[in-house]
This record gives structure tokens, C-alpha cells and sequence, in this order.
């Protein structure tokens, strides 16, 4: 039984080529994903009390983390959840744009999740969005940001929609619970595109963070899977 305080479960989506890049080494490309990668996407938003964003995903692609369609609204409401989920941005030196499309949209309430070194960044911040966490001195202690996340704001469940350097900073904690990877018929190759993982990395093999395949689906030249973890020792 785990010893920390509760925190929500993890879902991290992504789309990825054949080679694992998340997007072209120019971040231009910054969707390959078919309309039923979409649409899989926002089935996972409809599921989520919150959604996690990187500030280079949220500048590079003008997401606002909404619904979607208002089909989507409505299942959250039949299923129990708040109207729109919680949207958390993460920008640990409060580098992320005020001209990034998420601030203009006010459907639901937006938390930016930083460290001390964006201090000099506070009071942008604050003008933009509803509350700013302090959650590290360099580095985002993620667990204690999900563990108040849990406390504060019932969250339960918690979807990652990326970037890559996020991706890797949640999964070396341990703290992603399920992948769900959409294989998208490309590749891209080359050193410099943005990967499913980026960031320093798990530099062992027996280190490496594990899941097992728990299901896989083919839809047209995709193919869609989930993957669950496996913790140490089970
Ligand atoms: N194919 C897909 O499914 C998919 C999904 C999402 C994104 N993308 C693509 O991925 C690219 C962006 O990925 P990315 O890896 O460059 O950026 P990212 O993960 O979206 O954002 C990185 C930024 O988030 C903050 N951050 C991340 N981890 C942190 C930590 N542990 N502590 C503090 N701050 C942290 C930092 O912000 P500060 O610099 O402000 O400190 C960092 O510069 C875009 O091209 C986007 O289109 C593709």
C-alpha cells in the first residue's frame, strides 16, 4: 500500500509517428493525428476532472483544453463531473505567452502550476489566470501538485495532453497510471524532434518505467493503445 496521500489517476495521451517524435523538429507540425485521434482525445477529456498542459504545447498548438463538442459537455454532466475540467498549465520559469489562445477562453478556471524562478513572473501571471501554485525552487514537485490538486479540488482524475518534456518529468516520478499512445503512419527521424519523453531521461534499462499493452485497436492507418503501469515489484 502506498505510504503518500492521495492523489489523482494519471492518463497521459499522446500521438506519436512510427519513430516515437511528437511533433517535426520545427514544432510546425504540430498534429499528424487523424479526426479519430481527435475525437479519442476529447473522449479522454470528457473523462477527466483536469487537464495538464506543457507551455510549449499550449503556445505551439492553440489548445484552450475545452470540450469540444457539446455531446462531450453533456456526458460530463450525465456522468457526475463539473461542467469543463480544471485547467492546469505548466511553465516552471512562467515563461508561457500571454498570447497563447488558452487565456482567452474562460469556461472554466485556469491554475498555472510554477516554481521560485518565475517569481519576477507572478504578477503577468496572476492578470491571466485564476490562481498560480508555487511548487518547487527549479523544478515542479509534481506528486505534492497532485496530492493538492486531490485535497483542493477533488480532482480524481487527471489527463497529461503533453508536451514531450512534461510527459517524461510525470513518468520519471512514477506518476502516470496509464498511456494511451495513438501510432500514426510517419516518420520523421533526426536528433532534434520533440519525442514522447523528452527531458534528462531514465538513463538505465532497469530503471525504465514499465507497462503493460492492455489494449489495441486499429482504426484506418492508426493504431490506437492503451498501456498500464507496472509498479516495482508487482
Ligand atoms: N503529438 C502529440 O500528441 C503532441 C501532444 C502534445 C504536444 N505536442 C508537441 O510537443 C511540442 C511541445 O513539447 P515540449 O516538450 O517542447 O514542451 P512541453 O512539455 O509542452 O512544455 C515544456 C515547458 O513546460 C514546463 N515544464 C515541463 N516540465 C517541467 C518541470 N518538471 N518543471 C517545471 N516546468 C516544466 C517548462 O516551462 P517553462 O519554460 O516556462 O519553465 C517547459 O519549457 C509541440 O511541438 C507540440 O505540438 C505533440
Amino acid at each position: 500500500m502506498s505510504s503518500h496521500p492521495p492523489r489523482p489517476f494519471v492518463l497521459l495521451n499522446v500521438a506519436v509517428t512510427a519513430d516515437g517524435k511528437i511533433a517535426s523538429e520545427d514544432h510546425d507540425v504540430t498534429t499528424f493525428g487523424s479526426p479519430s485521434d481527435s475525437h479519442h482525445l476529447y473522449e479522454l477529456r470528457a473523462t477527466a476532472d483536469a487537464i495538464l498542459c506543457g507551455a510549449r504545447t499550449l503556445e505551439a498548438t492553440r489548445a484552450t483544453l475545452g470540450n469540444g463538442a457539446e455531446a462531450f459537455r453533456r456526458r460530463r454532466l450525465r456522468k457526475g463531473l463539473r461542467e469543463h475540467p480544471l485547467r492546469l498549465v505548466v511553465s516552471g520559469s512562467g515563461s508561457i505567452s500571454s498570447s497563447a489562445a488558452i487565456w482567452s477562453q474562460r469556461f472554466s478556471p485556469i491554475l498555472v502550476l510554477t516554481t521560485e524562478r518565475s517569481r519576477s513572473q507572478w504578477k503577468r501571471l496572476r492578470g491571466l489566470a485564476d490562481d498560480i501554485w508555487c511548487l518547487g525552487r527549479s523544478t515542479i514537485d509534481f506528486r505534492k501538485a497532485l496530492e493538492r490538486l486531490h485535497r483542493k479540488h477533488g480532482v480524481r482524475r487527471l489527463l497529461c495532453e503533453g508536451g514531450g518534456e512534461l510527459n517524461e518529468a510525470l513518468i520519471r516520478e512514477g506518476l502516470v497510471d496509464e498511456l494511451h499512445i495513438t501510432f500514426c503512419p510517419f516518420l520523421l527521424g533526426g536528433r532534434r524532434a520533440p519525442t514522447l519523453a523528452d527531458g534528462p531521461g531514465i538513463p538505465v534499462l532497469a530503471d525504465a518505467a514499465r507497462f503493460r499493452l492492455r489494449s489495441r485497436r486499429r482504426v484506418g492507418p492508426e493504431l490506437f493503445t492503451v498501456y498500464t503501469v507496472v509498479r516495482p515489484g508487482r
